[in-house]
């Protein structure tokens, strides 16, 4: 990473003739996001303005198989992420001489679907001399939060909840991070696929468990909440998730028909009430009065009420992006990218997809 050094396309805007001229000038960021299975990207003006956000979702594609199939992905990422960058520049009504950077998600995720993205934008970045900024894609997910909530400014507690995270993260600044919780096994959205999947609603399963369980009962059947012990704020799913099949399994012995949507529901408010726990526990610790929620789970409307309530009680304010900025989409890329530009973050062209990258980290 090159935290000198500006790009000679820098150079030009910002100097003439060997003497400094200071350029009040927006800042267009192009963000490309492709670290699973949605191919996206997006044109964010002066770091919370989304002129466009185009997203291309494989989810059907993934469907028939019950999950992400790593390799599919990675191939119809190749065959969408030309299309998709230059949609986002066409909604935006810019062209790539109006971009001055490009954002991309150089990690976590999985390493084809990451790559591909990768390429792109180092290959736009090297034809056109315009600056390379590589995001974290979780950091992406907390800075989601940035876009309909002018006001918000760190530092707060967030919880991140998505397929491959459970994090709960107290963000001290712009791009910096210290992670107070993490899940020691499955992800909550994990849980909400792997669950989805055992009582037949097939993927991906975390919309599909929200929406049958507004028919069910939550309070139906009573599955295990999870502390992990000396780590308060860790989260631990898969023991719920194997209560469920257990549940299930026992069910079938007996020849008792399952109710699906108790059973979601049920589930779901053990997940729910964990979280929150946790999340208003780190909160009331931390001191801060502020409190934040990203991922695709974040989407969950029972969460979301859950979260509402309680830090209505306890004089929180809560804060949430909607429902399209809490799944990957690369408008919070965008937003990431544009505060790690602003701090003089650069990427070379030896920029690499990194899978396992931790948050707060910078390759
Ligand atoms: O953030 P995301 O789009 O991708 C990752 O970075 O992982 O999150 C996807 C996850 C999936 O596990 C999906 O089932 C879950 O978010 N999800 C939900 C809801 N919408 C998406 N989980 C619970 N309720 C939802 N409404
Ligand atoms: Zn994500």
């Amino acid at each position: 990473m090159e935290n000198s050094g500006l790009a000679c396309r820098e150079r030009k805007l910002n100097y003439t003739k060997g003497m400094v001229v200071v350029m009040e000038k927006d800042v267009f960021i192009l963000a490309v996001e492709s670290s699973c299975d949605e191919t996206a990207a997006a044109v964010v003006k002066n770091g919370r303005e989304i002129l466009s956000n185009v997203i291309y979702s494989q989810i059907d594609l993934h469907t028939l198989y019950g999950g992400v199939v790593p390799e599919i992905a990675s191939r119809k990422h190749i065959e969408k992420i030309n299309q998709v960058i230059q949609a986002a520049l066409d909604q935006a009504g810019v062209t790539l001489q109006d971009i001055t950077a490009i954002a991309v998600t150089y990690g976590p995720g999985l390493v084809g679907a990451l790559l591909v993205g990768v390429s792109a934008a180092k290959a736009i970045s090297f034809a056109t001399g315009i600056p390379l900024v590589g995001v974290h894609h979780i950091e992406g997910h907390i800075s989601a939060n940035y876009i309909e909530n002018l006001e918000l400014e760190p530092p707060f507690i967030c919880l991140v909840v998505s397929g491959g995270h459970s994090h709960l993260v107290k963000v001290k600044d712009y791009g910096e991070y210290e992670i107070l919780g993490r899940t020691r096994d499955d992800a909550a959205g994990e849980a909400f696929d792997k669950v989805a999947r055992a009582i037949g609603l097939g993927y991906p399963g975390g919309p599909k468990i929200d929406k049958v369980s507004k028919e069910g009962n939550p309070d139906a059947i009573h599955f295990p909440r999870a502390k992990v012990v000396g780590s308060e704020y860790d989260f631990s799913f898969s023991g719920l998730k194997s209560a469920v099949l257990n549940y299930l399994n026992g069910c079938e012995m007996k020849h008792i028909p399952v109710n699906q949507a108790d059973v979601a529901a049920s589930f779901q408010k053990a997940v729910v009430d964990v979280l929150v726990e946790h999340s208003i526990h780190g909160v009331k610790e931390s001191g801060l009065s502020k409190f934040a929620i990203a991922g695709g789970v974040a989407s969950n409307s029972s969460l979301r009420n859950a979260l509402r309530e309680a830090c209505e009680k306890e004089g929180i304010s809560f804060y949430y992006p909607s429902p399209v900025y809490c799944t990957d989409n690369a408008a919070m890329i965008g937003v990431a990218g544009y505060y790690e530009y602003q701090k003089g973050v650069r990427h070379g062209y030896d920029l690499n997809a990194v899978p396992n990258l931790k948050l707060g980290e910078r390759v």
